[in-house]
């Protein structure tokens, strides 16, 4: 069937429900190059503005499924469990909890993206390891899940390629927070990728798309809906993005804190965080009878150092120097660092970690056009979280990168993200909700 992009854009931005004909025809035309980015970028905002239905978000995700190749996982033993987060800022954990699943029995064959807009992404993470490669042939990356356990690679260009090219336009039109355009968008992915249960990590907060629970909620629902529609069990955490995740923001830095998490000296909210989401999906990999003694083993793996030695294993085989894992100086450097003070004594009441995102995106460890390339080396490191208290003139963070213009306007950027109030600051709840379970 044919039809006409600009009545498809007229229909969408008058509020109209796109047929499934309509919706994979556009989704198919895009793919090919036949319907170029500004079209799609006008639609994508009026879906913006006027939303998809679930039956326009079941069909987007079912049309970007398989917009091309699905994986087949198999030949590797055992339940595979994938993991995604909907995205925050100084989000690390799959580095932490694909290792401590692994190291519980969990195979885990994963694909990730890069940084949108103000949050980051594994794969740009995982390039700050010099030598580390991203891209692995199919054979490859199953072999690894067979030898090692675990294997993460960049959503190969040939896997939901519509959403690989609606990512990257999204990030650079506005157009992310978007119920249906999220849900759609990590949906297909995951169920392209093969894996047979899906733990998700919804981001709430001032600091994540979905900024307050209700939203959160609806999100996890829609995601949890389409993956057990689709026969994968599917549990999403809601969980806090008020501010940012553990202190390191930024691709090198966040590796760096991930690695110290798996030596047991993270910081508490990314440790917390990543045994939960490790013992749901050593329960769901059916290594563990309850989600409890799941988080058990997923301690014991952290504390016993299982999972650093997972870690290690897994830099080696995706081209790294396991060393690494010992010498942060392997990581590329920043030239330049500055700090922020605080300019007055008290207790830290808000850290937005939007803004920290903003700032790090300013630093040069974000990117502001789809061919922007990252400083790997940027980025911030809070000194400071909520509920901490703070002195007149002690640093709050330190901003870090190569382009000493880049790391004042970061540090300018983030000023305005920190509140230190007079009275004690309860520290926020980490995880809000659980559904699917
Ligand atoms: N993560 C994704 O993979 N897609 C989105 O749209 C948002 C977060």
């Amino acid at each position: 069937m044919n039809f006409n992009m600009n009545d498809i854009i007229y229909k969408k931005r008058e509020g109209g429900e796109l047929s499934p004909e309509e919706i994979k025809w556009w989704i198919d035309g895009y793919v090919k190059g036949e319907i170029p980015d500004y079209q799609v970028s006008a639609l994508l905002m009026a879906i913006f503005f006027r939303g998809l239905s679930r039956e326009e978000t079941y069909t987007l995700t079912a049309a970007m499924r398989y917009s091309g190749d699905t994986v087949d996982l198999s030949s590797i033993k055992g339940i595979k469990v994938d993991k995604h987060s909907t995205g925050g800022v100084g989000d690390k954990t799959t580095l932490v909890v694909a290792p401590l699943a692994s190291a519980c029995g969990v195979p885990i064959a994963k694909m990730s993206g890069r940084g949108l807009g103000f949050t980051g992404g594994t794969v740009d993470k995982m390039e700050s390891i010099p030598g580390f490669r991203t891209v692995l042939e199919p054979d490859e990356f199953l072999n690894q899940v067979n030898d090692i356990g675990m294997a993460v690679m960049g959503q190969s260009g040939h896997i939901t390629p519509a959403d690989k090219k609606l990512y990257a336009l999204r990030d650079v039109t506005s157009t992310v927070d978007n119920f249906g355009l999220i849900a759609s968008s990590i949906m297909s992915k995951k169920l392209a990728a093969g894996s047979d249960a899906i733990v998700l990590d919804v981001k709430c907060g001032a600091g994540a798309f979905m900024e307050n629970l209700d939203d959160a909620i609806t999100l996890a629902d829609l995601m949890v809906d389409i993956g057990y529609d689709a026969g994968r069990r599917t549990v999403a955490c809601i969980t806090d993005m008020n501010q940012p995740l553990g202190k390191a923001v930024g691709n090198a830095l966040e590796v760096q804190e991930a690695i110290d998490t798996l030596k047991g000296r993270g910081p508490e909210d990314i440790t917390e965080l990543s045994k939960k989401l490790a013992g749901i999906m050593v329960y769901l990999g059916g290594r563990a009878v309850s989600p409890e003694q799941g988080y058990e083993m997923a301690s014991q793996a952290l504390e016993g150092g299982m999972g650093l030695t997972q870690i290690r294993r897994f830099i080696e085989a995706q081209g790294g120097n396991g060393d690494i894992v010992y010498d942060y100086s392997m990581f590329p450097q920043p030239k330049f660092s500055l700090e922020l003070k605080a300019d007055r004594s008290g207790y830290v009441k808000t850290i937005k970690a939007r803004q920290i995102g903003l700032a790090s995106q300013k630093t040069g460890a974000g990117r502001e056009t789809k061919e922007d390339e990252i400083d790997l080396s940027a980025g911030i490191v809070l000194n400071k979280k909520v509920g901490d208290k703070v002195v007149e003139d002690e640093v709050l963070a330190t901003f870090y990168g190569n382009d000493l213009r880049k790391v004042k306007d970061g540090l300018e950027e983030a000023k305005s993200a920190f509140e230190i109030s007079d009275e004690e600051v309860t520290r926020p709840e980490l995880i809000k909700e659980i559904i699917g379970l």
